[in-house]
């Protein structure tokens, strides 16, 4: 049996993309997943196909820029499924473009939703993890913060930033409690380069996307990996990108 099998796994930015490929592979091996994310038709598609498929999911309408709705997330967990295992702070947008843009409201909307929504999940999971003895942080974060390159500073700048953190909170928590694992992917299939507003770099990711970007299962299997290591190891980094990607 899996060791994911049974566990509760709460997935942010799962209407689509990444998000919703770790959904649908922890749910088909076993896990019962809470959807959280703006678009609830489409969160609520996705819970429906898994749970034709004999699984268990239910949806939770987030924005991860406001603190209480990750808070009802969580809580929607452990009301429905009396618990929560994993957190998968995965939402995210990338409003990337030359600085010299002067894109102040992109750049703060990458802090809101990228940054600050996995602070909001911290927030929201940490006391639930600490009364259960045990849970999970997982995060989306990104090559762009391991090779930086023009157009995404900002972008990796708040990937590094949530790199940092986790990194800062497996150092306060040595007790054996928490797991904290950041997954950077590279290029990968799904709809990101639509958040991006500057229409020359939206076409030059695109282009990126279609030619060589891998599937967004290669990120849940990663994800499914971190997760189902015994509760005494930890992944604490994992980088997959596309093997031709420079
Ligand atoms: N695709 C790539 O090449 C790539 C590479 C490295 C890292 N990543 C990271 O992977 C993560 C997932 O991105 P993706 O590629 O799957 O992109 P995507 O297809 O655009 O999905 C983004 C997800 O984030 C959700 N989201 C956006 N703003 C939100 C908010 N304020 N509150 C709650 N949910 C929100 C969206 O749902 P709603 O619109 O329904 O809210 C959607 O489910 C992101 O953190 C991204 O930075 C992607």
């Amino acid at each position: 049996m899996s060791e994911i099998d049974g566990k509760v796994v709460a997935v942010t930015g799962a209407s689509g993309g990444i998000g919703e490929a770790i959904a649908r592979t922890l749910a088909d091996r076993g896990a019962a997943v809470v959807l959280g994310a703006r678009r609830t038709d489409r969160l609520e598609q996705v819970a429906g196909d898994i749970r034709a498929r004999g699984g268990r999911a239910i949806v939770c309408t987030t924005d991860v820029t406001v603190r209480e709705d990750l808070d009802r997330l969580v809580a929607r967990a452990v009301a429905e499924f009396g618990r929560l295992d994993v957190l998968v702070s995965n939402a995210g947008i990338s409003k990337i473009g030359p600085m010299a843009d002067l894109d102040v409201d992109g750049w703060s909307a990458m802090i809101d939703v990228n940054l600050r929504g996995v602070l909001h999940g911290i927030a929201a999971a940490l006391p639930v993890f600490r009364r259960q003895g045990r849970g999970h942080l997982v995060t989306t974060v990104s090559t762009s913060g391991l090779k930086i390159t023009p157009t995404m500073a900002v972008y990796a700048g708040t990937k590094n930033a949530v790199r940092t953190l986790l990194e800062g909170l497996r150092q306060e928590s040595t007790d054996g409690v928490l797991r904290t694992t950041a997954v950077s992917p590279g290029f990968v299939r799904t709809d990101l380069a639509g958040s991006i507003d500057n229409l020359e770099v939206r076409a030059e990711i695109q282009r990126g996307i279609d030619e060589f970007a891998i599937a967004p299962e290669a990120v849940a299997r990663a994800v499914a990996f971190a997760i189902e290591q015994p509760h005494d190891v930890e992944i604490g980094e994992i980088v997959l990108r596309p093997t031709v990607q420079g």
